[in-house]
């Protein structure tokens, strides 16, 4: 991100410290990811150590050092939506993407995950695609989700 950019994200917090979750938030949101120079102007911006920075990157979930994808899938595979199926939607879009989760097409337009449990397991099988629900989901499903997201 250019430093512009980022000195904004900065000043939308008041260059608060305290604030670093919301920067980073809004850093990964647009970069959809960290990159390290965007960490290592925080760090001189905001007067936090940079090893600082990295635990807090690396301990929320939420928070990403590598690439994300543009678009993002996430197969829930807690046990209401494991015995539901949820597998068969996971090989299905493993196979359709030549990814496993936690990884990243090499195009970086899309990435997969698994999760516990998104709260919403009486539609399940669940998959959330860039944070909208897809309840009753199967793999027939899954796989014309995937060629429509392919198309735009
Ligand atoms: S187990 Fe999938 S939503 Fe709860």
């Amino acid at each position: 991100m250019k430093e512009k950019e980022l000195d904004t994200i900065i000043n939308k917090y008041g260059a608060d410290p305290s604030e670093i979750m919301g920067m980073l938030l809004d850093i990964q949101e647009k970069e959809k990811y960290l990159p390290k120079k965007d960490l290592q102007h925080l760090s001189v911006k905001l007067g936090l150590p940079l090893t600082r920075i990295y635990q807090i990157a690396t301990f929320y979930e939420a928070l990403s050092l590598k690439p994300l994808g543009h678009n993002q899938i996430h197969v829930c595979t807690g046990t209401a939506c494991h015995v539901r199926g949820a597998a068969g939607i996971l090989n299905k879009l493993e196979e359709r993407l030549g990814i496993k989760p936690g990884e990243v097409t090499s195009d970086l337009n899309f990435g997969l995950k698994t999760v516990n449990c998104v709260g919403a397991c009486a539609l399940g099988p669940v998959v959330v695609v860039n944070g909208e629900y897809h309840g009753e989901m199967t793999a027939l499903k899954a796989d014309r989700m995937l060629k429509r997201l392919m198309k735009n």
